[in-house]
């Protein structure tokens, strides 16, 4: 009984996911022109919320860059939260992830997501204005737009606003059922890592070196806790020691742990290319910072960014295109979210 139970329960659950995979695979391009007839408002909509956003914190334009990053970096996913799963696991090829939404997914009982992910938690921030953009796409074109195209708009608009460059956003993706904490704990590189680490991790991704140096800029915004730029301000040697000075009244040796500082003082909200500039001056403030300007390979780069803003912006934006690209593999279920936390 229980032998028939357990197998009828195993073929409703394949023909479930068999249904999704017929019903809801990826799309294999994507295009900016996605919405132009299904929903016409979509960019204005994400444009004038993202204002209303920064006008009220101009950080939060780079939270939700950095929001977007660690979406589309976790891309392989290897857990299944229903172990009747794995033997579906083993037919078909891994999944990957990407650009996919799945870090908006809130935790449930049943269901450990990417929010709570050592990258993540009490660290990534900004959740709340993705949900106020989704409600009013939502009022405009009902159930059209996925929650990672929305994401991917405001992370671009965010970088605008900020004075950044624009860039025309290729749309179509769609968002994920399920998410990996695992992955996000292992796919994103952490602020000790290494120039050789970094260019590995970025690597994974098929992104370049110069990828990654690229991206890297968007540490010209933004914040970041006290924890992760402890240990250089105290006990680093390549570090002006002026900047090392100040940064230490704002990072106690020790407590504190979650004080924050920006990365580029001087111009702490506005999206330029002082970051290379502060690389080259020894004023980079994570470790990993610091390490694309330590003798290595990206040297010469970071040197050209630090002179010239304009190449600076024109290789942020293919990097972002080339990031924002990164999506589930075929045959992965997916869907289009009617609210950003959870799954349909
Ligand atoms: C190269 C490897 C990278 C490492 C090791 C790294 C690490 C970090 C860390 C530790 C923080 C501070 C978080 C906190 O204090 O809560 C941070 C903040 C930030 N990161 Fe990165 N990051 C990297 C690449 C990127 C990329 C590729 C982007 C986007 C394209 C990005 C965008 C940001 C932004 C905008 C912030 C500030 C967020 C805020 O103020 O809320 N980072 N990063
Ligand atoms: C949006 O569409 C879904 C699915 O078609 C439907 O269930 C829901 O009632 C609609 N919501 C609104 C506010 O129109
Ligand atoms: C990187 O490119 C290779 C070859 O085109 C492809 O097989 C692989 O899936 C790509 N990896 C990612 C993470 O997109
Ligand atoms: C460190 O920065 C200060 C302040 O910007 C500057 O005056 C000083 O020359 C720098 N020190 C070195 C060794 O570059
Ligand atoms: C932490 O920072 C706050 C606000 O800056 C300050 O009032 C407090 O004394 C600090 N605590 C420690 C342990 O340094």
């Amino acid at each position: 009984m229980a032998a028939i139970t357990r197998s009828t329960a195993f073929l409703a659950l394949a023909a479930a996911v068999l249904a999704v995979l017929a019903g809801g695979t990826t799309a294999q391009q994507l295009s900016p022109t996605f919405y132009s007839t299904t929903c016409p408002k979509l960019s204005t909509i994400v444009r004038s919320a993202m204002a209303v956003a920064v006008r009220k914190e101009k950080r939060m334009g780079a939270s939700i860059l950095r929001m977007f990053f660690h979406d589309c970096f976790v891309n392989l996913a290897s857990s299944y939260v229903c172990s009747v799963l794995t033997f579906i696991y083993h037919v078909l090829p891994p999944g990957r992830q990407g650009c996919d939404g799945s870090i908006l997914l809130d935790d449930t009982p049943s269901f450990t997501g990417e929010k709570g992910a050592g990258p993540n938690f009490m660290s990534v921030r900004g959740y709340e204005v993705i949900d106020t953009i989704k409600t009013q796409v939502e009022a405009s074109c009902n159930a059209t737009v996925s929650c990672a195209d929305i994401l991917a708009l405001a992370a671009r608009d965010g970088v605008n606003l900020l004075g950044g460059p624009t860039w025309s956003v290729p749309l179509g993706r769609k968002d994920s059922r399920t998410a990996s904490q695992g992955d996000a704990n292992t796919n994103l590189p952490g602020p000790g890592s290494s120039l050789a680490t970094l260019i590995t991790m970025f690597g994974n991704k098929n992104l370049t070196a110069r990828d990654m140096t690229a991206l890297s800029g968007a540490h010209t915004i933004g914040r970041a806790q006290c924890q992760f730029f402890r240990s250089r301000v105290y006990t680093e040697r390549n570090i002006n020691a002026t900047f090392a000075k100040q940064r230490r009244r704002g990072c106690p040796k020790s407590g504190n742990d979650t004080l924050v500082s920006p990365f580029d003082v001087q111009t702490a909200d506005v999206f330029d290319n002082a970051y290379y500039q502060n690389l080259v001056a020894q004023e980079g403030l994570l470790h990993s910072d610091q390490e694309l300007f330590n003798g290595g390979s990206q040297d010469a780069l970071v040197k050209m960014y630090s002179n010239n803003g304009a190449q600076f912006f024109a290789d942020f934006v293919a990097a972002m295109v080339k990031m924002g690209n990164l999506m589930p593999s075929s045959g992965t279920p997916t869907e289009v979210r009617l609210n950003c936390r959870k799954v349909n």
